[in-house]
């Protein structure tokens, strides 16, 4: 036989061999075959039964069979009692245990003196649940509510009013026909010197601490992007600073504030009218209803914008100064005083972008009353009808710092 023919003989009995010898193979690897044996064809779970060994349990699929674990360190049963040192003996660079002691909240050693540093020895807080986190540790739990709420709802709330105040004037307009003069009638002062020295250095602080504010919580979507990171890492280091000198100013010139206007603030008769009818800004015919030296509005953003929030954003800001005595300032305390801090001052600002828009742009004359401090009659029969009265009646003085006659006290009615 030719020799080519020899090797296609042998090849095809050597298949024929394998094929007859598969059952017989698979028989052999259920018999406990050693691993040299040719391999048994898997076709269903059963077949990945393990080998029965000597001692092994017929039938066991690897699903039951459990990974052998070499012993090691941590076989030990006092494993999770070791201290640090011990850990490190069996286990060196293992620093689980100080770790895990310092997530519980064990106190380690801090050469730092604890009269300056409260906690100078936690690493991390205990566990905490502020509004809107989940129970967790306790800077964890801050960075929720500040990630998860304030930035985006806060953001938010003074996006929509800001949008709010531009479809309002692109679709209503100034209010009012008269400027602050020139309308007619005799000259009013409307603010005194001292009164609007109070309110321009409040109204400065304030402006410097909300752009900076806005800046410091959202810059980093709007201008960090333009900028670059150099820049803006300066731009906010600046403004941090200038954030924290603006902020007594605001504080001392808003306490001034309140106590020069609190007498003409209090609610009077006609304003729970006017706040129904917001004054009268919505009607076709543009007449406003009457109001004293200030309306219903002014007096809710007064309250609620200046007093209560004002006294609060001021609070909880001198807080995080560290400037309030006798107080702990620990990380606790600068987290609870930072959440109050951004609700309190977002709100605000949603309040005072309506005051510095209708003080600017939103009613007419009004800035320049505040510039210069008169108003004439025309424009106060317009806006402030009963405390127009109440002046032509003499029940309030037209002029208030300085005798008529050195203020101009004069017709201004306009030509006819
Ligand atoms: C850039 C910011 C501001 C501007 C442009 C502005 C403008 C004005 C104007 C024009 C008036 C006169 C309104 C009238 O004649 O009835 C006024 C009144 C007043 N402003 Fe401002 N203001 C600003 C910020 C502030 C701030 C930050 C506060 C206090 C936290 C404040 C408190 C007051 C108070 C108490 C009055 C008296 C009448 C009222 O209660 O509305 N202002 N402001």
């Amino acid at each position: 036989m030719p020799r080519s023919t020899e090797l296609l003989g042998g090849l095809l009995l050597g298949l024929a061999a394998l094929v007859v010898s598969g059952g017989a193979a698979g028989q052999a690897a259920q018999q406990g075959q050693s691993a040299g044996s040719p391999a048994a064809p898997v076709r269903s779970m059963e077949d990945l039964a393990p080998p029965a060994q000597q001692g092994g349990i017929q039938g066991q699929n690897i699903f039951d069979v459990k990974p052998e674990v070499k012993p090691d360190a941590s076989s030990d049963p006092d494993y999770m009692k070791q201290s640090n040192a011990e850990r490190n003996k069996v286990q060196p660079g293992n620093s689980g245990p100080m770790w895990h002691a310092i997530a519980r909240g064990v106190e380690g050693y801090s050469s730092l003196p604890k009269s300056q540093a409260p906690e100078a020895g936690i690493l991390i807080q205990p566990p905490v649940q502020y509004p809107g986190s989940r129970m967790t540790t306790a800077g964890e739990a801050w960075r929720q509510v500040r990630n998860n709420w304030l930035i985006p709802y806060g953001g938010a709330l003074v996006l929509i009013a800001l949008g709010a105040l531009a479809i309002f004037y692109f679709s209503r307009g100034p209010i009012g026909h008269h400027d602050a003069v020139g309308g007619g009638g005799r000259r009013i002062e409307r603010f005194t010197p001292f009164e609007r020295s109070a309110h321009w250095a409040n109204a400065i602080a304030f402006s410097i601490l909300a752009i900076s504010g806005l800046v410091m919580a959202f810059g980093k979507f709007f201008l960090l992007p333009v900028l670059g990171g150099a820049l803006y890492g300066w731009l906010t280091y600046a403004l941090k600073n200038l954030h924290n000198f603006a902020g007594p100013v605001f504080a001392v010139s808003l306490v001034i504030v309140l106590i020069t206007f609190v007498r003409d603030e209090f609610p009077q008769s006609g304003d729970l009218r006017w706040m129904l009818k917001l004054g009268g800004v919505f009607r076709k015919s543009g007449q406003e209803l009457p109001a004293h030296r200030f309306n219903a509005g002014e007096k809710v953003v007064f309250w609620i914008g200046a007093f209560v929030l004002g006294l609060i954003a001021v609070a909880s800001g001198l807080v995080m100064d560290h400037l309030i005595p006798n107080l702990v300032y620990d990380r606790g305390t600068m987290q609870i005083a930072h959440m109050v801090h951004a609700v309190a001052t977002v709100l605000m600002m949603t309040l005072f972008a309506l005051h510095i828009y209708l003080g600017t742009i939103g009613y007419r004359g009004a800035y320049t009353a505040m510039r210069h401090g008169y108003v004439d009659e025309a424009w106060a029969q317009e806006h402030h009808a009963y405390w127009h009265e109440d002046i032509k009646a003499g029940r309030i003085a037209a002029h208030r710092s300085q005798p008529p006659a050195a203020a101009g006290d004069v017709e201004t009615a306009r030509p006819a």
